[in-house]
C-alpha cells in the first residue's frame, strides 16, 4: 500500500488549523469556540484556549458509556513481585473515582499541584488520571530519584499533596520510598501537607500522625461506599501535568503539557502513527516516571479504548531475556513500545532469538523504538528475529509526542537505518546554522521546528516562562530549538546524531551532567570538575566524572573516588549511573578557561579528535587519555 503520509503532511502544511479541527472531533468536550490557534496567547500562543474538557472523562468514562465496560482498560504484570491484575474500564473508573474522593477529601482542587512517587503499580495510574478527573496538576518523579532531586521538584512545584507507594522493587533490593519522601519534605521549603501512601505488602512505610495517610485504606473505603466525582471541567489550555527533565543546571525544568491540545494530538497518533484499533492492547515498555509512560502507558492507550500495561520487571533478569515475549503472548499486545537500550540487553542474553521462539507472538504487530538513537545494528536484529516493522521515532519531554516517526497508520514508508524517519504533522523540522541560516539537506547543524509548536508540546515551563523563552525560543527567533543536531536528507528524512547542551542519554534516561558537576563540585576535596558522556555498548552513555583536587589533599584518589559515586547516587539518586570518577592533576582548557569536554569525549571513545587550536596546554590531553586507561576505559 502506498503511503498516505505526503498528502496528509501537505494537509496539515496547506490547513493546520482545519487539521486540528478535524483531529478535535475525536475528544469528548464539555465546550467549545471558533478558536482553535490564538498566537496572541503564552510564548508563542495557545491551541483551543477557551475549549472546556476533562481528560479523565475521556480517558474512562466515555468508554464506559460507550460499550467498553467490560473491557480490560489495564493489565498489571509484575514479573519483579509475581503479581498480576487486570481492570476492566468500568473498574478502572471506579477506583479512579475513589481516589479521587480521597484526594477531594484531602483539600485537592483544580489548579492544587501532587507529586506522585510511585513504582509501576496499577495505582501509579490512577493517581495521575484521579488528579486529571479533578482538575489537579500532577507531578510524577521517577522512583529512581533520590530524595534531594524529589525535594527540588517539591520546592518547583509546591505541591498540597504527595502521593506515593511504600517501596519500589528492583532487582535484589526492596527500595523504601517513605524515608525519601520524608527526607525530601524536610529538606523543602514548600511543605505538602498530606501525605498519601500506598502500602505494599513487600515493605510497609512508617506514617506520621496527622500528615500521612493509608491510601489504599481511604481508596477501599470510598469505594465500598460506592462513591463517585464528577470531573471537573477545565480549560483545554489548563495544566494536566508538570513533567521535570534535565536541564543544563542541576535545576531541573518543568515542562508543563495541557489538557486539550494533548488529548488531541494523542489520540491522533494512535490511529495514525502506531496503526492501533481501540480495543487492542498497547504496551509501553518505560515507567510513569518519564514522559513515554506519561503518554502511552497512562493517557494515549486510554483515550484510544485501548487495553494499557503497566509492567513491574526489567527486559533481562526479572527473570530472564524471554519476559517481553512472554507478556506480548500472555496479554495478547499487538505493539510494544520500548527504548533501544531494552532491546541491547534482550539481544546480549539471547543472540540467536531462542526465547522469542518460545511464544506465540501471531498477534504481535509492531515495535516502536524511542528515547535514545536506534543503533542499526540493534533495529536490524530485532527485524530479524520479530519480523515485524521496527520504528525508530524521535521525540522529547518537551513535545509529550512523537516529532518525526514513520507512521505505519497512513502506510508505512521505506525504513532508513539510523533515521527515525520524516516529521509528522504539525511539525515543521528544519536545520539551521549557529547563525539560524537554513541549512540545505544533508548538511549537519541544529534541529528545530518552526512556530508554533503542534498540540501536546510544551506551552511554557511551569513558572518559568522567561526560562522557557530562553532555552528554546531566544537563539532562533520563530523556531523551537530542540537542543539536538542532525541532518535532514534529500527525501525529507530526519536524523539525530548528538545533543547541541550538556545532556547525556544513559540507558534512555536524559540526565544532565551539569547537574552532575554540581553535586561533585560539594565534595570538599573538589577543586573543579568535569562530567562527560562516553560511549556504552548497552546503555548508549555512562556518565563520566573528572575531578582535580584541592592543592593539600593527600588522601588516596581511589578514597576521594568512591565518595563522589556515592554522592552522586546519595544527590542524584541511582538512575545517574554514575560510576567512573577519575582524578586528574588539570583539566583541558582554552586559553580563555574553557574545558574542552568535547575533546575529552573523543578521547574516551576513541575517535579520532583535532587538538583545538585554542588549547592552552596539548600534553594536559595525554594525561586525560592515561587517566582513563588506568580506569580501565580504553581509548
Ligand atoms: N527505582 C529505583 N532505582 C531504579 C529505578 C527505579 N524505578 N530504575 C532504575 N533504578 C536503578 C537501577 O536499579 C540501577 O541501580 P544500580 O546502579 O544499583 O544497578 C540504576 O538505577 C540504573 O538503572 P538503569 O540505567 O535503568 O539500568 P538497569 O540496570 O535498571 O537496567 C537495562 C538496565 C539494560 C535493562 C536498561 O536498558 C533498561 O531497560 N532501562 C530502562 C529504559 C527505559 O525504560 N527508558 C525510558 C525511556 S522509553
Ligand atoms: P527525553 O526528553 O528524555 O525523551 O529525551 C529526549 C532526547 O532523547 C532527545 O532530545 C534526543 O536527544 C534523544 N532521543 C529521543 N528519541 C530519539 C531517537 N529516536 N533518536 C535519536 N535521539 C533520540
Amino acid at each position: 500500500m502506498a503511503s498516505r503520509y505526503h498528502e496528509v503532511y501537505q494537509g496539515w502544511k496547506h490547513d493546520p488549523l482545519g487539521f486540528w479541527k478535524t483531529a478535535a472531533a475525536e475528544i469528548d468536550w464539555i465546550s467549545t469556540s471558533d478558536t482553535i490557534f490564538n498566537p496572541d496567547m503564552g510564548q508563542y500562543g495557545r491551541w483551543f484556549p477557551d475549549w472546556e474538557c476533562n481528560t479523565c472523562y475521556n480517558c474512562l468514562d466515555r468508554h464506559v458509556e460507550r460499550g467498553r465496560p467490560g473491557q480490560p482498560a489495564l493489565i498489571y504484570d509484575s514479573p519483579i513481585t509475581g503479581k498480576k491484575a487486570s481492570y476492566s474500564y468500568a473498574e478502572l473508573l471506579e477506583e479512579v473515582q475513589a481516589m479521587a474522593c480521597v484526594l477531594a477529601d484531602k483539600g485537592l482542587q483544580k489548579g492544587d499541584r501532587a507529586i506522585i512517587y510511585m513504582p509501576m503499580i496499577p495505582q501509579a495510574v490512577m493517581a495521575m488520571l484521579a488528579c486529571a478527573r479533578l482538575g489537579v496538576i500532577h507531578s510524577v518523579v521517577f522512583g529512581g530519584f533520590a530524595a534531594h532531586e524529589l525535594a527540588t521538584r517539591i520546592d518547583d512545584a509546591a505541591p498540597k499533596a504527595i502521593i506515593a507507594a511504600s517501596c519500589g522493587i528492583e532487582p535484589g533490593r526492596v527500595i523504601a520510598y517513605k524515608p525519601l519522601i520524608d527526607a525530601a519534605i524536610e529538606q523543602s521549603t514548600k511543605k505538602p501537607s498530606v501525605c498519601l501512601v500506598f502500602q505494599r505488602e513487600e515493605l510497609a512505610g512508617e506514617m506520621q500522625e496527622g500528615r500521612d495517610f493509608d491510601l489504599g485504606e481511604l481508596q477501599a473505603q470510598a469505594r465500598a461506599a460506592g462513591r463517585t466525582i464528577a470531573p471537573t471541567p477545565v480549560k483545554a489550555s489548563d495544566p494536566l501535568y508538570i513533567l521535570y527533565t534535565s536541564g543544563t543546571t542541576g535545576q531541573p525544568k518543568g515542562v508543563v503539557r495541557d489538557n486539550g491540545g494533548h488529548m488531541v494530538a494523542l489520540k491522533w497518533t494512535m490511529k495514525n502513527l502506531y496503526d492501533i484499533e481501540p480495543g487492542e492492547v498497547f504496551w509501553a515498555a518505560s515507567d510513569v516516571g518519564w514522559v513515554v509512560g506519561h503518554s502511552y502507558i497512562c493517557y494515549a492507550p486510554l483515550l484510544h479504548g485501548c487495553t494499557t500495561v503497566v509492567f513491574e520487571g526489567k527486559p533481562v533478569g526479572t527473570p530472564d531475556a524471554g519476559v517481553f515475549w512472554r507478556v506480548v503472548a500472555d496479554h495478547g499486545v499487538v505493539s510494544l513500545f520500548t527504548a533501544p537500550t531494552a532491546f541491547r540487553a534482550i539481544r546480549k542474553e539471547d543472540p540467536d532469538g531462542k526465547f522469542i521462539e518460545q511464544y506465540d507472538l501471531s498477534q504481535f504487530r509492531s515495535l516502536f523504538l524511542a528515547g535514545e538513537r536506534a543503533d542499526p545494528e540493534t533495529v536490524n536484529w530485532a527485524i530479524d528475529q520479530l519480523q515485524v516493522p521496527v520504528i525508530d521515532h524521535w521525540w522529547q519531554t518537551e513535545t509529550g509526542w512523537c516529532i518525526a516517526g514513520n507512521p505505519l497508520g497512513l502506510g508505512q514508508l521505506p525504513v532508513k537505518p539510523g533515521s527515525p524517519t520524516v516529521p509528522m504533522p504539525g511539525y515543521d523540522v528544519q536545520v539551521l546554522d549557529d547563525l539560524g541560516h537554513v541549512l540545505g539537506t544533508n548538511t549537519l547543524g541544529n534541529i528545530v521546528v518552526k512556530l508554533p509548536l503542534p498540540p501536546g508540546c510544551l506551552p511554557t515551563l511551569w513558572n518559568a516562562d522567561k526560562r522557557f523563552f530562553d532555552a528554546y525560543l531566544a537563539e532562533f527567533p520563530g523556531y523551537y530549538k530542540s537542543a539536538d543536531a542532525g541532518i535532514i536528507d534529500d527525501d525529507g528524512y530526519v536524523s539525530i546524531l548528538a545533543r547541541t547542551d550538556d545532556i547525556i542519554n544513559v540507558a534512555g534516561h536524559r540526565l544532565s551532567t551539569g547537574g552532575m558537576e554540581e553535586v561533585l563540585a560539594c565534595h570538599p576535596d573538589v577543586a573543579e570538575c568535569a562530567v562527560i558522556g562516553i560511549a556504552d555498548k548497552l546503555k548508549g552513555q555512562l556518565p563520566c566524572g573528572f575531578v582535580v583536587l584541592k592543592a593539600g589533599v593527600e588522601r588516596p584518589h581511589e578514597e576521594i573516588e568512591k565518595e563522589l559515586v556515592k554522592l552522586v547516587r546519595d544527590r542524584i539518586g541511582p538512575v545517574a549511573a554514575f560510576k567512573i570518577a577519575i582524578t586528574v592533576a588539570r583539566l583541558p582548557k582554552t586559553r580563555s578557561g574553557k574545558i574542552l569536554r568535547g575533546t575529552m569525549r573523543h578521547i574516551a571513545d576513541g575517535e579520532s579528535y583535532k587538538v583545538p587550536a585554542t588549547i592552552d596546554d596539548p600534553a594536559i590531553l595525554d594525561e586525560i587519555s592515561e587517566a582513563l586507561k588506568s580506569h580501565g576505559i580504553s581509548v
